[in-house]
């Protein structure tokens, strides 16, 4: 059984981050998203992977690589525009031959070990095995109307869903998919969908099992999805200090890692202080994850995600709820006149008190 990843959409919802990286490599607790789907696929027994990447192909193969550490050979699949799941799919086909393959969308988080789904489907061979997950609004995803344990219907992002049972981003297949992607048209948004392959698969008497997840998923396509699954990561990590603190108070679970130091400070977790990162004088409160290398002086943030490099200082007020990329510096003015002064990426967003 193979993998494939999805990691070729545009991430147009978490612009301007996106304008200078691919949004499976925003990371959540520290760790790109994506590498959270390939550890998924290796710890079921997936050896061979393969990653369908777009315009961000070069970041995405210098942050994953060959696949060694995984324990996983890693094959790049190109696809020339983000025409859908299902076209993401046909582009693979070289790669996927007529084996079966979990496919798993790049910026998927689930909680779920997908070992005992993948051994049911190996042992069971249904055509398809589907996973789906009680959602509050389901007009964002594809929805599966369910009849006893048979798929009944599938619709892609329904105005009136008929349940409110939304298709995971985590898809079992057989060859026979790839039929149906040949088979289907291109949806009203213009792509190639994998829920009408699906349905296409159900109508022409194929075996699509449902499988409903207990536990929790998110697809990190926005702000607050993503500010939510570092909240729920962040939760699950084993406190540990490698890094050095003085004359600070740590509360709760925290880690800090190598070279990081945290000095006359608050730390009050959950929360992550990657490599390097330099916290002085500062507040850094429940469900933040401070990159590699972040420096945060004389400032409060909480609740929020840095990425590497970025430098916080002598800010009034706290920063929450934010997500702020690479390098970035937020600083007080001194000189007069006092104002605010900007240098912001296209589509960025800034709240003042
Ligand atoms: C895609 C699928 C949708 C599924 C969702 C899960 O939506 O089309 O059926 O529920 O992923 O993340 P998209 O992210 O392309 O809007």
């Amino acid at each position: 059984m193979k993998g494939l990843i999805l990691s070729g959409g545009r991430g147009t919802r978490l612009r301007p981050i996106t304008y200078t990286s691919a949004k499976q490599l925003v990371p959540v607790a520290n760790k790109p998203i994506l590498f959270y789907g390939i550890e998924a696929l290796a710890a079921s027994g997936i050896r061979e992977i393969g990653i369908v990447v777009g315009d961000t192909h070069q970041d995405t193969r210098d942050a994953v690589g060959d696949g060694p550490r995984w324990g996983v050979t890693v094959t790049y699949i190109q696809q020339e525009a983000p025409l859908g799941l299902a076209h993401a799919v046909l582009t693979a086909e070289p790669f996927l031959g007529e084996d079966p393959f979990c496919m798993y969308l790049g910026d998927n988080l689930i909680l779920e070990p997908l070992a005992p789904l993948v051994e049911r489907f190996r042992t069971d061979k249904p055509n398809s095995q589907i996973l789906l997950a009680r959602v509050p609004d389901p007009t964002q995803f594809g929805v599966a109307e369910l009849s006893g344990d048979k798929v009944k219907r599938l619709v892609e992002k329904p105005k009136t869903p008929p349940s409110d049972l939304a298709l995971v981003g985590v898809y079992m297949f057989d060859a026979s998919i790839l039929r149906a992607a040949k088979a289907i048209t291109p949806s009203a948004r213009g792509e190639l969908e994998i829920t009408d392959a699906i349905q296409w698969l159900i109508d022409s008497g194929h075996t699509v099992r449902p499988h409903v997840i207990e536990g929790w998923w998110k697809d990190t396509g926005k702000l607050e999805d993503m500010l939510e699954a570092n909240r729920i990561i962040l939760d699950r990590l084993e406190p540990r200090s490698e890094g050095t603190v003085t004359d600070s108070e740590i509360h709760g679970k925290v880690v800090i890692e190598p070279g990081a130091r945290v000095v006359r400070s608050t730390v009050r977790g959950p929360a992550i202080i990657g490599r390097d990162a330099v916290i002085e004088h500062a507040y850094i409160g429940p469900f933040t994850s401070v990159g590699e290398a972040v420096s945060v002086r004389n400032s409060e943030v909480e609740h929020s995600i840095l990425l590497e490099g970025t430098s916080i200082a002598d800010v009034g007020g706290r920063i929450e709820s934010s997500l702020i990329g690479k390098n970035a510096s937020i600083y007080r003015t001194q000189g007069k006149p006092q104002s605010f002064t900007f240098m912001l990426g296209d589509g960025s967003e800034v709240g003042l008190i």
